[in-house]
């Protein structure tokens, strides 16, 4: 854990201000005393890996259709950062290649969203090659999605990535996890901050689990948070949060 009350990581880049996962976002939220930086990662038709949040690009883009339909030199012709403000023209769709170049600039880690994992057959082999290409040490990243089988899977690689296993107020909001099953693999147990009650916190905890409640973007919740004992927050807008520079 940094100077903060707990870990504080960047949701998409620095997303409240600027277009998310676009480059300008990122190096703005590694500039801040964050803990971690969140992207998300799809794969193209020729398989890159590129950071966006959907698997289309209709909603931060000029253009619209799916990533895996489209080749890189294709997806870059599209601006991401319009849709945010004018003042974001001509922002291209960051790959990760990209990305990590930057990250290793910086001293915060990352938190790498594999998104839709079963529509990219693959992307974990990719991911995991790309971050030994560019020398990122294992302690430097941590792995997380949505997708059980996928993090089981880069576990049993056995390369030593932390993982992460996020769980929605759609599937979670009647039942606990199963906390014990999810520590046989993952370091950390991220929520819907809705889901994050104590009683949630003291059970992840009980499996050695960290929590780190994804997306928090106003001071009464994440002080309820805070109190309810969660490790780490996920936001939109962490300086604002956190009051750091
Ligand atoms: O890091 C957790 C959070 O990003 C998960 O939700 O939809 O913003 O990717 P989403
Ligand atoms: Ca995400």
């Amino acid at each position: 854990m940094g100077s903060n009350e707990c870990l504080v990581i960047a949701h998409r880049g620095l997303a409240a201000t600027y277009p998310e996962n676009t480059l300008k976002g990122i190096e703005a939220a590694l500039q801040l005393n964050i803990d971690f930086l969140e992207i998300d990662v799809h794969k193209t038709k020729d398989n890159e890996l590129v950071v966006i949040h959907d698997d289309t690009i209709d909603r931060t883009s000029n253009g619209s259709g799916r990533i895996q339909d489209y080749t890189l030199a294709e997806l870059k012709k599209y601006d991401f950062g319009s849709w945010k403000g004018e003042e974001f023209a001509g922002l291209t769709i960051p790959t990760l290649t990209e990305v990590l170049d930057m990250v290793v600039q910086y001293n915060q880690k990352l938190l790498i969203e594999v998104k839709k994992p079963k529509q990219y057959p693959g992307i974990e082999d990719l991911l995991i090659s790309m971050l030994t290409e560019h020398k990122i040490a294992t302690e430097d990243v941590v792995i997380q999605s949505f997708d059980k089988k996928s993090m089981k899977y880069i576990a049993s690689l056995t390369i030593g990535h932390q993982l992460g296993v996020l769980l929605s107020r759609k599937r979670y909001w009647y039942q606990k996890p199963d906390f014990k099953a999810l520590a046989e693999y993952a370091t950390f147990a991220n929520p819907d901050f809705k889901l994050a009650t104590a009683e949630f916190v003291q059970q992840a905890h009980e499996h050695k689990l960290l929590v780190a409640p994804y997306t928090v973007n106003d001071l009464t919740t994440k002080d309820q948070l805070l109190t309810a004992g969660v490790d780490g927050i996920i936001s939109d807008a962490p300086n604002m949060l956190f009051n750091i520079e």
